[in-house]
């Protein structure tokens, strides 16, 4: 059984999931049920990056302690993610001890490597990304990543000796291109590197909220820098056991904005470890709603709960696929929602498998005959899409064979045929619904399953996409999406 291991980010908790969050999430968890349904042995992993001055400053704003508050939030995301229908396995807190205690063990080979030498860092700190920022990067005194302000910070530290490792680094780049996904993302990345990589300030002096630093508790450890580490410390490490299976991580899903963390500071930190590099890190594109960038400010964050609430689960995940090639950016509004759940999921999807039940049930021939429209599928190329995490793509073939088959049931006109030619038409159109029910399996998983019923056919996997014979009992059940009126 092949093994599969992809992550999502793990979220700061200062604050609770939106759509951004829910996006990437829902994708890693699309990726993951189609690897399970190839069979594959898979771990998927979310969770929450609970220390540094962001979270410490949203409890304080809250007059709280920051572990009862993180303690508290975490409840909510774990809560919205059980309400999207999100399979993770596990869910790591960078606060719980099995994390806590395994990032000295991290440090130490660091300095085993002659890595780490204390120092003074002097330079800009953006709280609200939790990075270190210099005079030249700073665009118009600000933070050039999210524009907000940023603090002059003078303070002693500790040190990684990133630069040491630019040239390892192309070399990683060199061998490995899909390493940096999707590759139009990668010169950026490359160009950064090939100019020259600084030291990384490992530490923050009077920081409460962290780990300290072993050997030198005025020190915390750089949140990010022990964030990274939730990737391996869920599976167990340093211990052998799960890390063995599953380590290196097949993908890091990821924001295109904390690409860089991931796709320079994590493999040199374990370069100097001694530690398999991860096989792929994706960065994912960004929405905006109705045309601007979401932000508490303007009033638009999208809350992911709310809006599934209203629309339904499977059509907010399938919005969220369906609408934009994963890496790139896109446009939330309802009214692109409401035009996918009416044009596409009432319409081609729920329609098909509305009108073949009902002629299904009508039937009492035998369903049989020869397999035709299945020349419309191709199930390799989709799951070649699946693997190259092109899962808009995916879902653009999914969708043109509803369509086939909606075009098939208008072609050969069924309610005018009875008998062997009837059972026939019936045969593809019943075998089709079947495939299709599995293949929106990852991305609708309710939806697939209210299929599978109304089609009397048990759970299958990417082995079954293609027609046999058909052994369900089809009867018909209610509308499988129902149309949103204005
Ligand atoms: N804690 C770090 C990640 C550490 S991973 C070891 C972090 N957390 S975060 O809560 O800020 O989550 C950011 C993630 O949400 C990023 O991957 C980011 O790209 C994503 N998004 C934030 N706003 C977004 C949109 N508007 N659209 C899509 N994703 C966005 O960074």
């Amino acid at each position: 059984m092949a093994k599969f291991y992809i992550t999502t980010p793990l979220y700061y908790l200062n604050g609770n999931p939106h759509i951004g969050h829910a996006s990437a999430t829902i994708a890693a968890d699309v990726i993951s049920r189609w690897h399970r349904m190839r069979g594959d042995d898979v771990f998927f992993v979310t969770g929450s990056d609970e220390h540094g001055e962001k979270n410490q400053k949203a409890a304080e704003q809250l007059k709280k302690d920051p572990q009862a508050y993180v303690d508290g939030l975490v409840e909510t995301w774990k809560k919205a993610w059980g309400s999207l229908d999100i399979s993770y396995d596990d869910f790591i807190r960078t606060s719980e001890k099995r994390h806590e205690a395994a990032v000295p063990d991290f440090l130490a080979r660091l300095k085993k490597a002659g890595d780490i030498y204390k120092g003074f860092y002097e330079g800009w700190y953006c709280v609200h990304d939790e990075t270190f920022i210099t005079d030249t990067q700073l665009r118009d005194g600000k933070c050039p990543e999210c524009g907000r302000a940023v603090t002059r910070v003078k303070e002693e530290s500790y040190f990684f000796k990133l630069g040491r490792y630019q040239d390892l680094l192309l070399g990683l780049y060199a061998k490995n291109p899909s390493f940096l996904s999707p590759s139009y993302r990668a010169d950026e990345v490359k160009n950064r590197v090939r100019g020259g990589l600084k030291d990384l300030s490992i530490t923050r002096p009077s920081l409460v909220w962290g780990i300290p630093f072993p050997g030198d508790s005025k020190h915390t450890v750089y949140v990010w820098v022990e964030a990274l580490l939730g990737y391996m410390t869920v599976l167990g490490w340093p211990g052998k056991g799960r890390f063995g299976e599953f380590w290196p991580a097949d993908v890091h899903l990821v924001g295109k904005e904390i690409n860089w963390f991931h796709t320079v500071i994590w493999p040199a930190m374990l370069m100097s470890a001694d530690i398999p590099i991860p096989r792929k890190v994706f960065a994912h594109g960004w929405w905006t709603v109705d045309g601007k960038k979401m932000s508490k400010s303007v009033g638009n964050v999208i809350d992911p709960i709310k809006i599934s609430k209203a629309y339904g689960v499977d059509a907010f995940r399938y919005f969220l696929i369906r609408e934009k090639p994963l890496g790139e950016d896109g446009d939330f509004s309802e009214a692109a929602l409401k035009a996918r759940i009416n044009g596409e999921l009432v319409a081609d999807l729920g329609n098909l498998v509305y009108r073949v039940l009902s002629l299904a049930e009508r039937f009492d021939g035998n369903i049989e005959g020869t397999p035709e429209l299945d020349k419309h599928l191709d199930i390799k190329r989709i799951d070649a899409l699946m693997l190259e995490l092109d899962l808009f793509g995916a879902l653009n073939e999914i969708w043109a064979f509803v369509r086939e088959a909606n075009r098939y049931v208008n072609e050969k006109e069924p309610w005018k045929l009875q008998g062997d030619a009837l059972g026939n038409v019936l045969y593809n159109l019943l075998e089709a619904c079947r495939v299709i029910s599995i293949m929106i399996g990852p991305f609708m998983p309710s939806t697939s399953a209210k299929m599978r019923s109304q089609l009397g056919v048990g759970q299958g996997y990417l082995k079954d996409c293609r027609f046999g014979k058909f052994d369900g009992k089809p009867k018909k059940g209610s509308y499988l999406f129902t149309k949103i009126e204005n």
